[in-house]
């Protein structure tokens, strides 16, 4: 990664040079990552193989339980075309989002499936972080000390993937993507998306950072010498991917929507540092439905937030959508599936999971952007947050926070104090502040019909 540094002439912070450093920092933290995924898993692997036999084959049997589970529960899944008559569904399945807009006349942003790929040919990609040979040889070995084995074993499925046939549909795949568009998987978008779009700099999905003069980043596409190819070894959608969904993966491009409003400010995850300095959001929100109803929305770049009337009025109108859409799910018996709520169901440790979302419910997250074209948009759906992982509570996390049962989704939460850090979780919920940043919905109500008052006068002036 030595090309950023020297890329680095000026001595003022350029937004280039930051993007440049943040994407070194994503790809150097994706590679730390990989390798201590490895370690960990030899760690845990040969902690078992060194357990006698009868605890060695417990724990075997423990995780073929597991995934006996995941197979069961995702075989029972929909696809997206068959949303119309009902069924369970993967809740981050952005394909069904898209339809579930469609059936409601919810604007959304546009999203088509580009690329698919099995899951061998997903693994194939991921060579990178598979396991060295000498280390699966010695595992083996031992293996076969303890059970074994049957001679020439099966082959590793992906070795029958032809390398050069998946490199061209990476390429094929941007062939006809008209440009300013970007690339996500159906589960989520990739790292430096991510990143970046944290620090508040993107502006164009095409070019994110440049390595040289042949390779440009793009959002989840890389151009290389003249020709773009989709990026399909993102670390998040792989860790994403791997965590319980159908063993299919899909590439989506959609059209990079140019929002209607930003919010600036100095950035809070680089105040203080040596990078310190101005970050630019759009206005996005995130509308939360638990047990079949709408519990709460939040601005969802909770840092440029601000209680004014029209940012209440927004975060109502992202709430009007979302009750089209769950409209549309409850009335076509639609059921969202999240992995590890399911996974948690069994356990008497987790009892307040079934009492919060109850089995064969709606609950998830619906997230809209204020863009120029639509007006407010479905940007995707996303799992609940729930206390064992899902969705960022965003501005919640100021309110009422339980470790054993995560933020108190209620009312419209609007900003965050500035004592409240969103990387920094001893931070929630323990704010000095007597600022009021979550409105219950009657202030919200109030507060918008403010903002309907004012644009009445602005269109009587007019006249
Ligand atoms: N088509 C798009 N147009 C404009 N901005 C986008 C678009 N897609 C994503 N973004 C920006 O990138 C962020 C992350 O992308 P998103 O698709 O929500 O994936 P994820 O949240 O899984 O990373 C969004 O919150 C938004 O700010
Ligand atoms: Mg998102």
């Amino acid at each position: 990664m030595i090309y950023l540094f020297s890329l680095h002439r000026g001595y003022t912070m350029e937004k280039s040079y930051l993007n440049r450093l943040i994407a070194n920092l994503t790809l150097q933290s994706e590679q730390r990552n990989s390798n201590l995924q490895i370690r960990r898993l030899f760690a845990a692997a040969f902690k078992t193989l060194n357990k006698s036999k009868s605890n060695f084959l417990e724990t075997i049997d423990k995780i073929n339980k597991i995934e006996e589970k995941i197979l069961t529960e995702t075989s029972t899944w929909i696809e997206p075309e068959q949303i119309k008559n009902g069924g369970s569904f993967d809740t981050m399945d952005l394909r069904h989002w898209i339809e579930l807009a469609k059936l409601s006349n919810v604007p959304y942003i546009e999203g088509d499936v580009i690329l698919t790929l099995s899951e061998e040919e997903y693994e194939k990609l991921h060579k990178e972080i598979q396991i060295p040979d000498f280390i699966t040889n010695s595992f083996n070995k031992r293996l076969n000390n303890i059970i074994p084995q049957p001679e020439n074993i099966s082959k590793n499925e992906t070795e029958s993937v032809d390398t050069t046939l998946l490199r061209d549909k990476l390429f094929t795949a941007m062939d006809n993507v008209p440009a300013n568009y970007m690339v996500r998987s159906h589960l989520c978008g990739g790292n430096m998306l991510k990143s970046l779009a944290g620090i508040g700099t993107v502006d164009s999905p095409d070019k994110l950072f440049q390595v040289d003069e042949t390779i440009t980043v793009g959002a989840g596409h890389v151009t290389v010498g003249n020709r773009r190819m989709v990026d399909a070894t993102d670390d998040r959608i792989m860790k994403t991917f791997v965590s319980g969904h159908k063993p299919e993966i899909h590439f989506l491009a959609r059209p990079w929507m140019k929002p209607k409003r930003y919010g600036v400010c100095e950035d809070p995850h680089r105040h203080g540092s040596a990078f310190a300095g101005k970050g630019m959001w759009p206005h996005e929100w995130r509308v939360f439905i638990e047990n079949n109803k709408i519990v709460g929305v939040s601005t969802y770049y909770p840092w440029i937030g601000e209680v004014t009337a029209e940012n209440a009025f927004k975060a109502l109108e992202a709430v009007n959508l979302a009750q089209k859409i769950l409209d549309t799910m409850i009335e076509s018996n639609c059921v969202t599936k999240h992995m590890d709520t399911e996974l948690s169901r069994d356990s008497k440790h987790f009892d307040f999971m079934n009492d919060k979302f109850p089995e064969n419910t709606i609950s998830c997250t619906l997230d809209f952007m204020e863009t120029e074209e639509l007006g407010m948009a479905l940007l995707e759906g996303g799992p609940a947050h729930t206390p064992i992982g899902g969705a960022h509570p965003c501005g919640f996390i100021s309110g009422s926070f339980n470790n054993k049962l995560g933020c108190n989704i209620n009312g419209v939460a609007l900003k965050i104090p500035s004592d409240v850090i969103l990387a920094d979780i001893q931070t929630w919920g323990r704010s000095n502040s007597t600022e009021k940043c979550i409105l219950t919905w009657d202030e919200a109500k109030t507060l918008a019909y403010q903002y309907e008052e004012e644009k009445e006068n602005t269109y009587r002036m007019k006249l």
